[in-house]
């Protein structure tokens, strides 16, 4: 039995009921975890059981990134599965896994080159063609997801996929500048970006906070400006090198006029004020800004331009553009006689000029320029890309004026929002969703960004991952994708994964939870399972943050989203609408049972401790939970409801939803749904 599948025109639901029903009924094979979900996919019967002895072939073009790619597939099909697993060739029609290449790739890898692949899996194997290295690529990632224990040991259902990305810019950014990122960080990052079939890294590179290049031509930029803390050039060329190895795009971003103090500890000269500058290490918008108005500031520029479009060899380049507060160019009388004379009556229009000068500079290398959504003026060259992030609106005005795009918001990971929020926004939705077809082809996609302001290279993979994965799913999979359960599903399976890969978004937390409660780890997981950092920008009250604040509490060792509250919320959502099986109940119950003696376990680690501070949403746990399992009683037994017994409680409740200690205790709403079913 086969069932042809054109994912494009259906849900996901749809779309996996049909597949756990083939699984079901044809072959009780292991479960479909692809993410992102492929564009066309026919399901086989049978499946493949990966053995030892399993042999290579590679045909087609002769392209270095096909090769290591089918390398790395083995070392991770073998580390997935246990099984020692080594890299045997054989002849095409012989081998296990036979991978065709068309033709050579670019030699820069470009935007909207080739991505797309096929892939056939049969009893015996598989079969693995693309045009490009980059198909080979993504495809060998379909492939390792399929894998997946089953009775008859790691297997991978037979299926037929033909896979396109909808979209051709699929970025995360990444920020070394706040918190500096070692290498061995963003290689893993990079290791998560293939796995979900990213392409392009924007390194965020240059800031207030630090400049993180070795520049040979300006020296002082990164030995005044990093604190030592910065990629000589043969590293960025080793990291150019392993993301083109993994199909992965880099764009290097020097944020600027503004966002730029580290440049002026060994530049004072290219400010608007005299300095001297320190780096800076508190976090926010700062007056210092370049000079737009000297010729030595482009001359500068033209020369440090010429070295960076040289060692980052991809077509565009990001100059930044965003957060200018104008203060140093008003405070400038010298600043303020250039624009009268040049009829520059804003700072915006000061700004303006100062972007159309550098991006003649970025052309002249033979680059494209990328700013953020405030370079979008009318004068704004027409091939600069208009990076929004302010607001979505700016991206559709952005393509109304002649620009390409890229949706940034809606995207930030710093603001500890989860996963579903992230999926369902969609780069052509809001007034993009009004363009024409034409124009909405302007729109190249889009990028999470890991502002790295409130995470270290400690816990920067539970900021980005397993989140990113659902971003990654949004640009590459049809629009029509997205039931939000079966992404949380699929997630949670990607997430377990990533981490078998080498990132280290649960290990690190474990670690820094066993740091803060070394002999109450159980109980302080409990309760770390049940809330989330503050969101938004908000993380400020009690603490003060800085560069070198340390980032080892409660809130930093917890992900931004609880994937257990949110079962927990769905679980009572059954309860509530009355189709909650026995077996949901009894979780529901046991759950809270487990939160409500938690206090009481938990107090020794809470004494005189990193913790003390959360001494208040621990007893909230437990005393949420204790009226929870009353609520879940009198549900059982209506008649025993004394009178106004409800209000109370959602009384009681109600403040326990505030963040505490930049924490906020998730498990309290669903909890007050079970007290409002009592009430009615
Ligand atoms: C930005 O978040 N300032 C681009």
């Amino acid at each position: 039995m086969r069932f042809f599948v054109l994912l494009c025109m259906l849900s996901a639901t749809s779309l996996f009921a049909i597949q756990s029903l083939t699984a079901n009924a044809a072959h009780p094979g292991p479960p479909w975890n692809l993410m992102p979900v492929p564009a066309k996919l026919e399901s086989g019967s049978g499946q493949w059981i990966v053995q030892q002895g399993l042999t290579i072939s590679l045909s087609g073009v002769d392209d270095p990134r096909v090769r290591s790619a089918a390398q790395r597939f083995v070392d991770h099909l073998s580390h997935q599965t246990g099984i020692p697993l080594h890299y045997l060739t054989a002849e095409p029609d012989k081998a296990t896994i036979a991978i065709r290449c068309e033709r050579a790739g670019e030699k820069v890898q470009k935007l909207g080159e080739d991505e797309s692949y096929k892939l056939d899996v049969t009893e015996t194997g598989a079969k693995l063609s693309a045009p490009t290295a980059l198909g080979v690529i993504h495809g060998l990632q379909t492939l390792l997801q399929l894998v997946a224990p089953g009775p008859q040991g790691f297997a991978a259902p037979a299926v037929h996929i033909e896979d396109v990305p909808r979209f051709p810019w699929r970025g995360l950014l990444l920020d070394s500048c706040r918190h500096w990122m070692p290498m061995e960080v963003v290689k893993r990052t990079l290791d998560g970006m293939e796995a979900v079939k990213m392409n392009v890294l924007h390194f965020h590179l240059s800031e207030n906070q630090g400049f993180r290049v070795e520049s040979r031509k300006f020296p002082k930029l990164h030995e005044m400006g990093s604190g030592g803390h910065y990629y000589s050039q043969e590293q960025i060329k080793e990291l150019l090198a392993y993301a083109r190895d993994r199909g992965i795009r880099v764009m290097p971003e020097f944020d600027m006029p503004g966002h730029a103090t580290a440049w002026f500890v060994g530049y004072p000269e290219l400010a608007s004020a005299p300095g001297p500058y320190e780096v800076e290490t508190k976090w926010g918008v700062f007056d210092p800004a370049m000079d737009p108005t000297k010729e030595s500031t482009y001359k500068f520029l033209d020369k440090f331009i010429g070295e960076m479009t040289e060692l980052f060899p991809d077509e565009f380049f990001h100059l930044g553009g965003d957060e200018v507060n104008g203060k140093q160019w008003n405070g400038s009388s010298q600043i303020q006689s250039f624009m009268k004379s040049h009829n520059l009556n804003t700072n915006e229009d000061l700004q303006t000029y100062f972007t159309q000068r550098v991006v003649k500079i970025i052309q002249k290398y033979k680059k494209t320029p990328v700013g953020w959504d405030e370079v979008l003026t009318p004068d704004l060259p027409k091939d600069v890309v208009v990076h929004s992030w302010r607001g979505p609106e700016s991206e559709a005005k952005a393509v109304q004026d002649g620009h390409r795009a890229l949706l940034s918001n809606g995207y930030y990971l710093d603001l500890a929002e989860p996963a579903d929020k992230h999926y369902l926004n969609d780069p052509l939705g809001g007034d993009a969703a009004k363009l024409s077809p034409e124009q909405q082809k302007m729109i190249l996609g889009g990028e999470a960004c890991m502002w790295s302001e409130m995470v270290s290279a400690e816990n920067v993979d539970s900021r980005i991952w397993p989140r990113t994965a659902a971003i990654a799913e949004r640009l590459w999979s049809s629009v029509d994708v997205r039931d939000v359960d079966s992404m949380y599903n699929r997630m949670e399976v990607v997430s377990e994964r990533l981490e078998t890969l080498g990132l280290t978004q649960h290990s690190a937390l474990h670690s820094m939870k066993e740091r803060l409660a070394p002999q109450h780890l159980y109980a302080l997981r409990t309760l770390a399972n049940t809330v989330e950092p503050v969101k938004g920008y908000s993380r400020s009250g009690t603490h003060k943050y800085s560069t070198d604040a340390p980032l080892n509490r409660l809130p930093d060792a917890v992900p931004p989203e609880s994937i257990e509250a949110r079962k927990f919320a769905r679980l009572v959502d059954r309860i509530v609408a009355r189709t909650a099986s026995e077996a949901d109940i009894a979780l529901v119950r046991d759950t809270m049972i487990d939160w409500k003696l938690n206090h009481d376990r938990l107090s020794p680690a809470l004494q005189n401790s990193l913790l003390t501070e959360d001494i208040a949403i621990s007893q909230n746990l437990s005393a949420a939970a204790t009226i929870g399992l009353q609520a879940l009683d009198m549900l059982g037994s209506p008649s025993s409801v004394p009178t106004g017994w409800a209000d109370q409680q959602m009384a009681q409740l109600e403040p326990m939803k505030k963040g505490q200690a930049e924490l906020l205790l998730m498990v309290v709403p669903p909890i007050q749904k079970l007290v409002q079913a009592v009430s009615k």
